[in-house]
């Protein structure tokens, strides 16, 4: 699969498998079939609790773990120095990993207002080679510019609700300018009504390709990194299956088209959503 470099050096495939709600061993036995089917790059978080399925799919793979990239997420409620510096190492210990490849802040709770020491817990922790690379998730331009203020250090990678109903021109501007790659979660809208949407489905006929995987691919040539979650193998096949056809500026501008400010699917606005 063609690949990202982030500003730090880690190259990672264009698109990654989300793993929400995959948990026990029947999401053990779906994360196994995407690993199978070529995704390289696994997306949990402490609050999905399947650290432990994804860990368990990464011993049972062929795969050797130095081709796959990892990423997990720090939870709100741990955002203090020290829960931070514990919760990390728990993550790891339910996963059976040495090291996390990426680990993002999931939510920057504004509320308590401690992502700044949370930020800190992980800059640290990659000293420590327990991460190798550090991001953030649902982070605004508001929030980095006080961990770049605040800590000198600017995260790799930015995790945002990303779909063609709401396609984060923004942030993927703020982004850029600062060297943070964009990744897209709930990137084909969670398998709602977007992809029964006649637009979208005429422009995916043109290219022989379905909805799900016009969006991916929408994602990609925007410069961001989707992360789709599907059960279903064949889904999984053809969701990374977008690397044979380009989207031309006028499908592309139609696409941008559909997104407007109040695109979330749901009220997950990180200027007051509260992670638990
Ligand atoms: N950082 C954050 O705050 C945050 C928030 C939400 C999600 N995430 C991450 O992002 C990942 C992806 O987001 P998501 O799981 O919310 O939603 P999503 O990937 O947009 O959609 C998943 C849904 O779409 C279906 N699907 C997958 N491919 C399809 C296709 N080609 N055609 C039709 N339906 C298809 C799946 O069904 P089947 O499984 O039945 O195939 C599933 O119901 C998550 O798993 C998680 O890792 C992060």
């Amino acid at each position: 699969m063609e690949t990202y470099t982030l500003r730090d050096g880690l190259k990672l495939p264009k698109v990654g498998f989300g793993t929400y709600k995959l948990n026990g061993a029947h999401g053990v036995s779906v994360i196994d079939s995407a690993i199978d089917q070529g995704y390289r790059l696994l997306d949990t978080a402490f609050n999905y609790e399947n650290e432990g399925a994804v860990g368990e799919a990464v011993q049972r793979s062929s795969v050797p773990r130095s081709e796959l990239i990892i990423s997990s997420k720090l939870p709100g409620r741990h955002h203090d120095y020290h829960e931070a510096i514990d919760t990390i190492q728990e993550s790891l210990y339910r996963a059976h990993l040495d090291y996390y490849d990426l680990c993002l802040i999931h939510w920057p709770n504004p509320k308590e207002d401690h992502y700044v020491e949370a930020w800190q817990a992980l800059i640290d922790a990659q000293k420590f080679g327990l991460i190798r690379s550090i991001g953030v998730s649902n982070f605004l331009p508001e929030h980095l510019d006080r961990l770049e203020k605040e800590t000198g250090v600017v995260p790799v990678i930015n995790q945002v609700e990303l779909h063609p109903y709401f396609n984060q021109e923004e942030q993927r501007k703020y982004d850029q300018d600062h060297g943070i790659l964009t990744q897209a979660w709930s990137p084909i809208g969670r398998a709602s009504e977007m992809l029964q949407n006649e637009t979208l489905k005429k422009i995916a006929a043109k290219y022989n390709k379905n909805v799900g995987q016009l969006i991916l691919r929408w994602e990609v040539q925007l410069g961001t990194l989707p992360i789709p979650k599907s059960s279903t193998p064949s889904r999984q096949k053809g969701n990374i299956d977008i690397f044979d056809f380009t989207i031309k500026d006028e499908d592309m501008a139609t696409i941008n088209s559909l997104s407007s400010k109040d695109g979330r699917l749901k009220d997950q606005d990180p200027s007051y959503y509260q992670e638990f």
